[in-house]
């Protein structure tokens, strides 16, 4: 089993993960996996090579022409695929539910695998998605289940969302949202639950930085720092 240590936060759309992974990134100065970037790639290459999202076997065939490069900025993840920066598509509604869609293949799933741990290197990685501490990761050192209430997660999703020029409306994301939910929380292979051995925090009402402060208590007590977790 690696050495190299692994916090996983795992979580519904909206609840934070991706800021609480950034501001813990940086503060201990690991690598960065954003995970539903790569399912985000992954259903975007899909939907661009013309693959039935529908179907299994011809998404799993897309894949094999996949070329996702993720590298980290001071924002997250710059995402290329073939060489273009598709970042900016990534975070559009229409790959999020792209990427819902293929994530629910057990194929699929599994041709990802190898490529999220491949971001486990030395000196730590901070892992952000939905099974992150109970299929990726499962030994990670210290794993979170992040979540907040719907209406918490749409209005940060619209804000983030208008920020980036998108024009949304806060009872079209909590529709979206919530069906996303039910499928990320419903299908069969990896579905989205907390690990009996997750930390489980609340964001609805607290800030970014007072959920990395929860966070690094916790971490603090395993010790799992400054002794990497066998
Ligand atoms: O986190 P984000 O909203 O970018 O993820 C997009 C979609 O990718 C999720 O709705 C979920 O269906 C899928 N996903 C997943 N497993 C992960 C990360 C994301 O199934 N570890």
């Amino acid at each position: 089993m690696s050495k190299v240590p692994v916090i996983a936060i795992d979580g519904p759309s909206g609840a934070g993960k991706g800021a609480v992974a950034q501001a813990l990134a940086e503060k201990l100065n690991y690598h960065l996996l954003d995970s539903g970037a790569v399912y985000r790639a992954a259903g975007l290459h899909a939907m661009e090579n013309g693959a039935d999202l529908t179907d299994e076997a011809s998404v799993v065939a897309s894949l094999e022409s996949m070329r996702a490069t993720f590298i980290p900025h001071a924002d997250g993840v710059k995402v290329y695929l073939a060489g273009i920066d598709v970042t900016g598509k990534l975070r559009s509604e229409a790959t999020a539910e792209a990427a819902s869609q293929v994530a629910v293949m057990a194929r699929v799933r599994a041709a990802l695998l190898d490529e999220q741990r491949s971001f486990r290197t030395q000196p730590g990685l901070i892992a952000d998605g939905r099974d992150m501490g109970s299929v990726v990761f499962p030994d990670a050192c210290v794993k979170v289940y992040l979540s907040a209430s719907a209406e918490v997660r749409a209005a940060r999703r619209a804000k983030q969302l208008k920020e980036k020029g998108m024009e949304v409306t806060i009872s079209s994301l909590m529709k979206d949202i919530s069906a996303r939910d039910e499928r990320d929380c419903s299908r069969e292979h990896s579905p989205l639950v907390a690990s009996q051995d997750a930390l489980q925090i609340d964001s609805s009402s607290m800030s970014i930085e007072e959920v990395v402060e929860q966070i690094l208590l916790a971490v603090a007590k395993t010790g799992s720092i400054s002794v990497a977790c066998s």
